[in-house]
C-alpha cells in the first residue's frame, strides 16, 4: 500500500487538556511525508502532541490522521506503520541489546529470522554490536537512547516518531544519528522528531514547527524562520568589539553593498559584521524567552 499522496500527518482544531490546563489549543496542520522537526520549550506541549499522533494517549478535541489513519478509529492499524521513541529509554534493563530488539520485532510480527538480521544490522549500524549480549542495565545513557532508537526502527515504520532522540547523546553518537536519520528518510522513511537543540532542526528538518503557548506560533524551513525574525543585520563595532548598532538588511550583496558604502563615508571609524540570526536567536525570539544576558547580543535585538 502506497502512502505516498497522503498527507503524513492532517490535524484539524486539535486540542488536549488535562483539568483546566489547556496543554494544545485548537491546533490546524497538514504535512508531507519528509522530515519535520518541532520546537518549544519545556512544557510546551511536544511530547503530549508526539504521543497523540503516535496512538499512546487520546485528544480532548478536534480531529488528528497520520498516514491517512485516525489516531483513535484506526489506532491498530495506524501502529503497525509508525514507531515511537520516547523522551525516555524504554528498553528493558535485565534483557540483553539483542534480546531487547528481538523482543520488539516479535511485538511487530516479524519472524525470529528476519528479526535477527535486521537486529544485527541495526545494532551494527549503531555501534552496538560488541555490547549486544550485554544485560542492557550495564548501559551507559547514551548506549541505552542509541539501543531504544535501534529497537524501533526494527520492523521498517513508515513514520518515525522521535521524542529528543539526541538528549544525552555525545557529538559523535548524535552525528551518526543524524547521518541515520537522513538515510531513512532517503529510502523514503517520514521523520518527526522533537528537540531543545535548534541546530538539530536546522540541519535535519525540511519543516520546523515551534510550540509555544498552546498552539503553533511559527512553521517553516529553517531559512523562512531565520527571516521572520528580522532576517540578516549589519553591526557596527567600536574599537573594543562592542556592537553600537544593528541595521537591518534584506542580506542580498546589493542592499548590503549599498549599506556599507554609506557607512565607510559617514562612519570611517566603525568596524562592521554582516550576520544572519542563529536558531537560538529565531527561538528566544518566537517563544518570547529571556535573551541570555550575559552577551551583548541583546543590544543586537533592541532596535
Ligand atoms: N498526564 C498528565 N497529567 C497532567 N498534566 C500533564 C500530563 N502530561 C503532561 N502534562 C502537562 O502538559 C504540559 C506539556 O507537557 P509535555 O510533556 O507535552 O511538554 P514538552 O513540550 O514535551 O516538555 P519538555 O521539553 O520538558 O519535554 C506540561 O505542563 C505538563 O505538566
Ligand atoms: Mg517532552
Amino acid at each position: 500500500m502506497s502512502y505516498t499522496d497522503t498527507p503524513l500527518v492532517e490535524i484539524a482544531g486539535l486540542s488536549k487538556s488535562y483539568g483546566k490546563h489547556h496543554v494544545l489549543k485548537d491546533l490546524n496542520l497538514t504535512l508531507p511525508p519528509g522530515i519535520h522537526a518541532l520546537l518549544g520549550p519545556n512544557g510546551a506541549g511536544k511530547t503530549t502532541l508526539v504521543n497523540i499522533l503516535s496512538t499512546l494517549i487520546p485528544y480532548s478535541a478536534g480531529q488528528a490522521r497520520v498516514l491517512g489513519l485516525d489516531v483513535q478509529r484506526d489506532r491498530k492499524q495506524l501502529q503497525g506503520l509508525i514507531s515511537l521513541t520516547g523522551q525516555y529509554a524504554a528498553v528493558d534493563g535485565a534483557l540483553s541489546g539483542m534480546e531487547n530488539m528481538l523482543m520488539m520485532g516479535q511485538l511487530f510480527g516479524l519472524t525470529r529470522r528476519d528479526a535477527k538480521r535486521r537486529a544485527d544490522d541495526l545494532l551494527e549500524r549503531f555501534e552496538l554490536t560488541k555490547a549486544a549480549g550485554k544485560r542492557a542495565a550495564t548501559y551507559s545513557g547514551g548506549m541505552r537512547r542509541k539501543l531504544d532508537i535501534a529497537a524501533s526502527l526494527i520492523a521498517g515504520p513508515q513514520l518515525i516518531f522521535l521524542d529528543e532522540p539526541t538528549t544525552g547523546l555525545d557529538t559523535r553518537s548524535r552525528q551518526a544519528l543524524w547521518d541515520e536519520i537522513n538515510t531513512l528518510a532517503a529510502a523514503g522513511t517520514s521523520i518527526f522528531l522533537t528537540t531543545q537543540y535548534l541546530e538539530e532542526a536546522d540541519v535535519l528538518a525540511e519543516r520546523i514547527m515551534v510550540l509555544n503557548g498552546g498552539g503553533i506560533v511559527a512553521d517553516g524551513t529553517a531559512a523562512q524562520l531565520k527571516q521572520r525574525v528580522g532576517g540578516s543585520t549589519i553591526q557596527l563595532h567600536d574599537d573594543a568589539g562592542h556592537i553600537i548598532e544593528t541595521l537591518p538588511t534584506h542580506g542580498d550583496a546589493a542592499d548590503v553593498a549599498h549599506q556599507l558604502a554609506a557607512i565607510s563615508e559617514q562612519r570611517p571609524e566603525v568596524s562592521v559584521t554582516v550576520r544572519k540570526p542563529t536558531m537560538d536567536e529565531v527561538f528566544l525570539e518566537l517563544t518570547g524567552a529571556p535573551v541570555p544576558t550575559n552577551s551583548n547580543k541583546k543590544e543586537a535585538t533592541s532596535e
